[in-house]
């Protein structure tokens, strides 16, 4: 961690105490002049931080934006996941920036945040809008031991862990259209694009980038998202605490990430089944090759649909987009 994450870190486990500059240049090696000068360098990135002559120094607020040093000063203790934490003021997507990063081969978990993408990319080619500021884009390399055909079971456990980050910080319980989608009152609000790079039997490495539409007005969604999607303010009615919902997902995942390696895929499919609308709907499914319909019946162990088709077959389906029809 760097001094910064270190300061920010010390100030906020002092949560509304201050703590003494003395203290924090004993603890760090530090001049209390080196201290100052973190502190007013702190200060011009937006952190209100009181500074008292007898008692210390105390954060009143945190700016919104993201930090990679306060990020990790939050995340605290991580194993994997977060423990190099990168944000880009814009980029076009934080995917590209992951592949480049995995071909450099840099260890799996470093995470890529960006407070805007120029080009935003959902599944199928889509474009993901990705405003400045607004919400949540950023990217995760992982190098799973798992072969090929497990990578759905990374994109239900991360659902899972978003379900649950979103969860803690708003109260608001989404629920998840498979694979990827999580949604509000029907409407989207986060998408999730799992990227990989694979030999037959081994994967090489994996770009989870996830897209969550955070602090964005109606104004930031064009018209084409009208009656698609939403953003957890609109929904709220508030503005919410980006870096906190990111720190939360962190140790979410890194939790299930863990989970997926220990064999438990299970825990997290009864979890994903719960929370899953398009389990058990009449839907219609738009593959790669091919157009199907039936009722959703399952999940599989690798984390692919079971479709019951309407000629009575059972079919698995590892990607494609999903229309739900009234039972
Ligand atoms: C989808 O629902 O279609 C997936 C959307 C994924 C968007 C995120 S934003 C961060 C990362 N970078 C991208 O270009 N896409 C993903």
């Amino acid at each position: 961690m760097t001094i910064d994450a270190q300061i920010l870190a010390a100030l906020r486990n002092g949560k509304n105490c201050s703590v003494s500059g003395a203290e924090l240049a004993i603890q760090f090696q530090l001049s209390r002049a080196a201290i100052w000068a973190r502190i007013e360098e702190l200060r011009s990135l937006g952190y209100e931080i009181e500074a008292s002559p007898h008692e210390g120094y105390r954060l009143n607020k945190s700016p919104d934006l993201l930090h990679s040093d306060d990020l990790l000063a939050r995340l605290g203790d991580s194993q994997k996941i977060g423990r190099d934490i990168r944000v880009f003021q814009e980029t076009t997507s934080t995917n590209d920036v992951v592949e480049r990063l995995a071909r450099d081969g840099i260890a799996e978990g470093v995470v890529v945040f960006a407070e805007s993408q120029t080009k935003g990319r959902g599944r199928l080619g889509r474009r993901w809008v990705s405003p400045s500021g607004k919400g949540l884009w950023f990217s995760i390399l992982l190098r799973p031991t798992l072969s090929p055909q497990f990578i759905t079971q990374i994109t239900v456990a991360s659902a899972v862990s978003l379900r649950r980050a979103i969860k803690q910080i708003t109260g608001l319980t989404p629920e998840i259209k498979w694979p990827n989608d999580l949604l509000l009152n029907g409407l989207k609000i986060a998408g999730i694009l799992t990227e990989l790079s694979a030999e037959p039997d081994m994967i090489k490495h994996v770009i989870l980038g996830i897209g969550v539409d955070v602090n964005l007005t109606s104004e930031d969604l064009p018209k084409e998202l009208e009656g698609v999607a939403t953003s957890l303010r609109i929904v709220t009615g508030r503005r919410l605490d980006r870096s906190g919902l990111a720190v939360q997902f962190l140790q979410q995942f890194e939790r299930d990430y863990a989970l997926l390696h220990s064999g438990r895929f299970e825990e997290l499919a009864d979890e994903w089944a719960e929370a899953c609308s398009t389990l058990g709907k009449i839907v219609t499914i738009q593959t790669p090759g091919r157009l199907l319909q039936g009722r959703v019946e399952a999940l599989d162990q690798d984390g692919a649909l079971l479709l019951r088709t309407e000629f009575g077959r059972l079919e698995r389906v590892l990607a494609g987009i999903v229309q739900s029809h009234p039972i």
